[in-house]
């Protein structure tokens, strides 16, 4: 079976990292919308209408039997369209608030999200319903899925930059202080390590790829054989610079 692993760039690979261990059965297509990237800054109406029209276009070239969306900012709007759409499983990407509310101590919790995230009906209405005893901070950051890739492919990035970015997810009440971030971007697992340098002090920087990849396992029958299939990648932009294609192949994707 096919599985299309979705994102706006190269940050949806923190999902299917998790995925594929969780279902080496499984035939894997990642497609990066790098023509749209990044899509935190989108107006939510014609975001709606780019994803459906390169949905409706990966659909016929694939023939998936599973769709898993592994960008928060995609999966706060489109999941009810798609489910309308086509009738295999859609998998989203959605802030995980809830694990969040249930670790922390200090009841200090922030969300870290591109800006169309934070504003999302979707993300608030979590909060209200999962988290209304914790006090959440929403902190939209403008540059860090740029930043993320940025890193991805060079192994550097400006930590000024990077600090900028996530100060604003740490606050301290009296003494009450974050003790939980939550990556609600796919792309910023991979910068955790930078993350976890620059925190002003240690905090649970919670990822949910590996809840995402198996709550997608529970949705497929599996134990097939293993299909002999090299899982493969897709740039809507073309083909990209060979940066990029030494990154997917380290990832073991070919890039048709
Ligand atoms: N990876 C996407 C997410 O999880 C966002 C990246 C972008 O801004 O395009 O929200």
């Amino acid at each position: 079976m096919t599985i299309l692993v979705f994102d706006s760039g190269i940050g949806g690979l923190s999902v299917l990292r998790e995925a594929r261990i969780l279902m080496p059965e499984h035939r894997f297509v990642y497609v990066a919308d790098d023509a749209s990237f990044p899509i935190g800054g989108w107006e939510e109406g014609a975001l709606i209408d780019r994803l459906m029209f390169v949905f409706e276009g990966l659909v016929k070239r694939y023939d998936p039997s599973m769709i898993i969306v592994a960008c928060n900012t995609a999966s706060t709007i489109i999941l009810p369209p798609l489910r309308e759409r086509f009738d295999f499983p859609i998998v989203g990407t959605v802030p995980a608030i809830k694990p969040a509310a249930e670790r922390t101590s200090s009841g200090q919790v922030s969300v870290l999200a591109t800006p169309g995230t934070v504003q999302r009906d979707y993300t608030r209405s979590l909060v209200s319903e999962f988290a209304r005893d914790v006090n959440v901070k929403l902190v939209g950051a403008e540059n860090l899925a740029v930043l993320a890739e940025e890193f991805m492919l060079t192994g550097t990035v400006d930590d000024k930059a990077v600090s900028a970015e996530i100060a604003d997810c740490f606050t301290d009440r009296l003494g009450a202080r974050t003790d939980v971030v939550v990556l609600a971007c796919t792309h910023y697992p991979f910068l955790a390590n930078v993350f976890r340098r620059l925190a002003p002090w240690p905090v649970d920087w919670l990822n949910p790829a590996e809840a995402i990849g198996r709550h997608a396992q529970s949705l497929l029958s599996h134990g097939g054989p293993i299909e002999d299939v090299q899982d493969i990648a897709e740039f809507t932009k073309g083909r990209p610079k060979p940066e990029m294609l030494r990154l997917m192949s380290g990832f073991g994707l070919k890039v048709v």
